[in-house]
């Protein structure tokens, strides 16, 4: 288990939450990984992207979202004028993961993996506090949301995560596959931003 309960997690500041990140072994996934990864930008950004585990890239560089749906991800917040780069609170994002560490060959999280690691992205959350939270794909969802209604199910409307406006999307390795979706997602991200202004 955890190293503290999800009520210590909860107390902790940026670096004692990131050295619990990173000294980790709550699950299986400690003995797989080669980096954890933390969140990364603006720790007062009005918009905290969610997203599921690391992939290969991520599991080798500690950094979310660093490889092909990584920039799929950049170019979209670009067209927004966001970005992951130093910037001021409005226009530098904060993006996190549902999981700290990759699953092996990039399978699904496990509901244990997931339970584990939620008090990590909660934490994240309440310190961050954004306007908005983008959660792409159903682990993200799952994580926040507690559902386990389909995306398309959910996405085009305004929820909440304690209080904090919450959109759901397609999470871009989905759309790398499914191109076609890519003008629903920009809707969302839309959706998204109207809040925040
Ligand atoms: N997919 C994710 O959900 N997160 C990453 O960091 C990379 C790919």
């Amino acid at each position: 288990g955890l190293p503290f309960g999800g009520g210590e997690v909860a107390a902790l500041d940026w670096p004692a939450l990131r050295s619990a990140v990173e000294n980790c072994r709550a699950c299986a996934l400690c003995n797989s990984r080669r980096h954890t990864v933390f969140g990364v930008g603006n720790e007062r950004a009005h918009w905290m992207i969610v997203g599921e585990a690391p992939g290969e890239q991520e599991d080798l560089r500690g950094e979310p979202f660093v490889g092909p749906a990584g920039q799929l991800l950049d170019a979209m917040l670009a067209a927004l004028g966001l970005t992951r780069e130093a910037a001021p609170a409005e226009r530098q994002v904060f993006i996190a993961n549902t999981l700290k560490c990759r699953p092996p060959r990039n399978r699904n999280p496990a509901p244990e993996e997931l339970a584990q690691c939620e008090p990590y992205l909660q934490r994240q959350l309440a310190l961050v506090q954004p306007r908005v939270i983008l959660a792409m794909g159903r682990f993200a969802v799952q994580s926040l949301l507690r559902s386990t209604l389909p995306i398309g199910k959910l996405r085009g409307q305004v929820h909440r995560y304690q209080g904090i406006p919450l959109v759901v999307t397609y999470h871009p390795a989905y759309l790398l596959r499914n191109p076609v979706d890519k003008a629903r997602a920009w809707d969302d991200l839309c959706l998204a931003a109207s809040l925040v202004e």
